[in-house]
């Protein structure tokens, strides 16, 4: 039978703060895989997850196929704004999340994978941040602009250029983004959806730069929308879910676990030969051109 075994692989994630978004179900297709999990978690996060999943919060959606739960090897806090202990401001520095809390550059951290676990072989960017998401892009600053495209595109960037020469020839990396970089979706503001036009466009040079460096694939997966913890500050994702009902070739709702099994489909040994891809995970929404919901239909 044809199956993805991922035993003996290491992966990291970067970007889980819950076990809502699409990191913690991409962590759980992984692991139900075989591969051992080790997680970068957002500096002024980490005490709440960390806290949340000893007190057993996440017990259920840890729940692996075989019945175990998810052993999450290593938390790591990580802030993917930042690259080396220079990059970090003062304000931050002296933040009551982060005074107490050391390590969490990208240099930092994927120094210390390295010095616990050796080398890596996956490596999963399901992250993004835009300080100014409310606002229309002609309202938007060029400080939260180049803020959204620092923390959700260079920041993939720079975790590759980190974790690179750490990762197994064979590896594979990827990242998340979404259909507002290629069509106007009102609402995804900020320069979020021109930081989602980054990373694509990056997926296809870092595929051609790492495949050659380090023999390490590079792709990211367009999903549809999830109610995540990210999703709900921007402010309207019911909207947008509804809509996708009403108007993707499949009408059914989206579960995370099958961004999470694309995902474990891309990072495993299957997937070899697919590299600089961009795969819609998104119930088909992306496809069409008219919404079958609108006036314009009904007579
Ligand atoms: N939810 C959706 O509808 C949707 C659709 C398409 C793509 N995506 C993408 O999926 C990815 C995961 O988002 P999600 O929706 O699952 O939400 P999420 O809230 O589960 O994940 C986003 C994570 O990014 C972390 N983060 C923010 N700034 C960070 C920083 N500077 N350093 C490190 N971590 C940081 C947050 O703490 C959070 O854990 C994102 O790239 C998002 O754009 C989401």
């Amino acid at each position: 039978m044809l199956s993805i075994n991922l035993t003996g692989k290491i992966a990291f994630i970067a970007g889980i703060g819950d076990d809502q978004g699409y990191g913690w179900a991409i962590a759980k297709a992984l692991a139900n895989a075989g591969a051992t999990i080790l997680i970068g978690t957002w500096t002024p996060m980490m005490k709440i997850f960390t806290t949340a999943l000893e007190n057993g919060k996440f017990d259920e959606s840890r729940q692996l196929i075989d019945g175990s739960l998810m052993q999450i090897a290593k938390i790591y806090p990580l802030d993917a704004a930042f690259d080396s202990p220079e990059d970090v401001p003062t304000d931050i520095l002296e933040n009551k999340r982060y005074k107490d809390v050391i390590g969490y550059t990208i240099a930092e951290v994927a120094a210390t994978v390295a010095k616990d676990y050796g080398k890596i072989d996956i490596l999963v960017h399901s992250l993004a941040n835009g300080p100014e998401v409310h606002k229309s892009l002609l309202e938007t600053s060029r400080r939260g602009y180049l803020a959204a495209i620092s923390a959700s595109a260079y920041s993939f960037i720079s975790l590759l250029k980190h974790f690179g020469p750490n990762m197994n020839s064979g590896g594979a990396t990827l990242s998340l983004t979404y259909l507002a970089s290629e069509k106007a979706i009102p609402g995804y503001g900020g320069g979020m959806s021109s930081a989602k036009a980054a990373l694509e466009s990056d997926t296809r040079t870092l595929a051609w730069e790492a495949g050659r460096k380090w023999n390490i694939r590079v792709n990211t997966i367009s999903a549809g929308a999830l109610r995540s913890r990210a999703a709900k500050a921007i402010g309207f994702i019911d909207d947008m879910i509804n809509y996708s009902t009403a108007n993707a070739p499949i009408t059914k709702d989206l579960e995370a676990c099958e961004i999470g099994n694309a995902a474990a489909f891309l990072l495993s040994p299957l997937a070899i030969a697919i590299t600089g891809t961009l795969v819609y995970v998104d119930n088909g929404m992306h496809c069409m051109g008219i919404a079958m919901d609108s006036p314009a239909f009904k007579k």
